[in-house]
């Protein structure tokens, strides 16, 4: 009986997420990002909201990994917290993470294997200034996403995330932070900003990697 249950709620949440995967999948195919809306359940961004609301614990954001990190407040201001996974709702953000990567990888055989999200807090007067999240040839981040977690947001309130598929400023894709909106693109070809907002602004920023295990060390996240 439990054992039906639970499959009959797979096939729910399949039946559900495949329309958007889909959608995903052919724009990245054809232009290299998505702008979705509307993704994820209602109570499943409710509780991911409150959640970024909570945190007590957001570290300064920086830029770089391991060594290289450093803070640069000309470049970035906002606050982070890395999601580990052991709250319910991060646990289905992993999971529906999991079933975008197992989707692309059968789509589009982009051979995406793990994955790595944090919470964003943007205070009023933050910014992150135009950047690319990974380098060409360092094959690590492959496909950078973005959820936001706000339930209203308006235009007097800034805080756009502006994506530049051409590298000038003729022609940008401008993106409000509204909750349920997810962006997706391929982390090394689009430059793109988060503007100044003018209030407190939540989202989820995550990245899915390729597989750079060595001999030595298994593939090391962050
Ligand atoms: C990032 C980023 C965009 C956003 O965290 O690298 O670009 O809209 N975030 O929050
Ligand atoms: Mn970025």
């Amino acid at each position: 009986m439990a054992l039906q249950a639970d499959l009959y709620h797979l096939d729910t949440v399949a039946a559900e997420t495949t329309p958007v995967f889909s959608a995903i999948a052919d724009d990245l195919h054809s232009k290299g990002f998505s702008i979705q809306h509307g993704v994820l359940p209602p109570h499943l961004l409710d509780a991911l909201a409150s959640q970024a609301q909570q945190l007590h614990h957001y570290d300064p954001a920086g830029i770089g990994r391991e060594q290289q990190f450093q803070q640069n407040q000309f470049v970035r201001t906002d606050e982070i917290s890395w999601i580990d996974g052991t709250l319910p709702e991060t646990a289905e953000w992993l999971s529906w993470a999991n079933s975008l990567k197992s989707f692309l990888n059968r789509e589009l055989f982009l051979g995406l294997f793990s994955f790595e999200s944090h919470f964003a807090h943007y205070p009023p007067g933050s910014f992150y200034k135009k950047h690319y999240d990974a380098f060409r040839g360092e094959a690590n981040r492959v496909l950078s996403v973005v959820l936001y977690l706000n339930s209203s947001w308006g235009p007097d309130d800034g805080g756009e995330l502006v994506i530049y598929p051409q590298n000038n400023d003729d022609e940008t894709v401008v993106v409000t932070p509204l909750m349920g909106t997810i962006a997706i693109f391929l982390s090394e070809e689009f430059p793109h900003e988060v503007l100044p907002a003018t209030r407190d602004r939540f989202s989820i920023a995550g990245w899915f990697r390729v597989n750079n295990s060595t001999a030595q060390r298994v593939d090391p996240p962050r």
